[in-house]
């Protein structure tokens, strides 16, 4: 299960990124790179996280035409990280050209081809702050029109609330894998997450990999938040 947690390391420095992974040790093998630290570090927290032997989700959502998108996927595989993600609202061709343009860039130049995982919507989004960005159809209906999208695009899988895990399995079948932050473990704060469920349920409701960021880096003790959610993985 610890496999399955992936830590959000949504952090201001290249110094208070490599003090957590130093703390968290084996308590966590897989970690996510947002905006936040790819910028404050220059990227550099990739080749830490290397020499660390760590798998490295590079968190960037892409959202652009393309051209644009697929070359900046092209950087993204080359760094040699192990999943990023693009937003299903960028489109089909966006997406399919970039599954295939990385497929064959990593084909011609020897490395790996990484997972590529569309962004469906925000688990920061409720009803109401979705309806104000102009959306016809509820959240469910989004993120299953989005997933099935990104399966056709030739995608991996999705990055969704684990409330729509269980569906997605449904109609994109269980390979298809689902990515899920919105995650809080009981009496923890949910800050700006709005679609969540704790550890335990999301696995029940069929999340691949649990993306949990504040729970674990604003711990007093990360180390034991991680391991105390890998516990709650594991107890279904
Ligand atoms: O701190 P927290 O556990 O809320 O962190 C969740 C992480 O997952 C953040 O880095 C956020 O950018 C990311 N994320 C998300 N919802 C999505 C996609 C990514 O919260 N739909």
């Amino acid at each position: 299960m610890e496999n399955r947690l992936i830590v959000a390391l949504d952090v201001p420095s290249l110094a208070k990124a490599k003090e957590l992974i130093d703390v968290l040790d084996d308590a966590a093998n897989f970690y996510k790179v947002g905006l936040e630290l790819f910028l404050n570090t220059r990227g550099e927290i990739l080749d830490y996280l290397k020499t660390k032997e760590k798998k490295i989700f590079l968190d960037l959502k892409f959202h652009d035409i393309p051209n644009t998108v697929t070359q900046a996927a092209k950087w993204a595989a080359g760094l040699g990280v192990d999943m990023f993600n693009v937003h299903a609202s960028g489109g089909g061709v966006m997406m399919s050209t970039t599954v295939e343009t990385v497929k064959n860039t990593a084909l011609n130049n020897g490395f790996k081809v990484p997972l590529i995982i569309g962004v469906t919507v925000l688990t920061s989004f409720d009803i109401e702050s979705f309806s104000q960005v102009g959306y016809k159809y509820t959240i469910p209906e989004t993120v299953m029109n989005l997933a099935q999208l990104c399966q056709k695009s030739g995608l991996d899988g999705v990055v969704c609330s684990p409330q729509e895990a269980n569906q997605i399995k449904t109609v994109c079948g269980q390979e298809f894998m689902t990515v899920c932050p919105g995650v809080r473990p009981r009496g923890t704060l949910l800050e700006d997450q709005k679609r969540i469920t704790t550890p335990q349920e999301a696995i029940k409701m069929g999340a691949d990999y649990l993306v949990v960021g504040r729970p674990i880096t604003k711990s007093i003790n990360p180390n034991q938040a991680a391991k105390d959610i890998v516990t709650e993985m594991v107890t279904i």
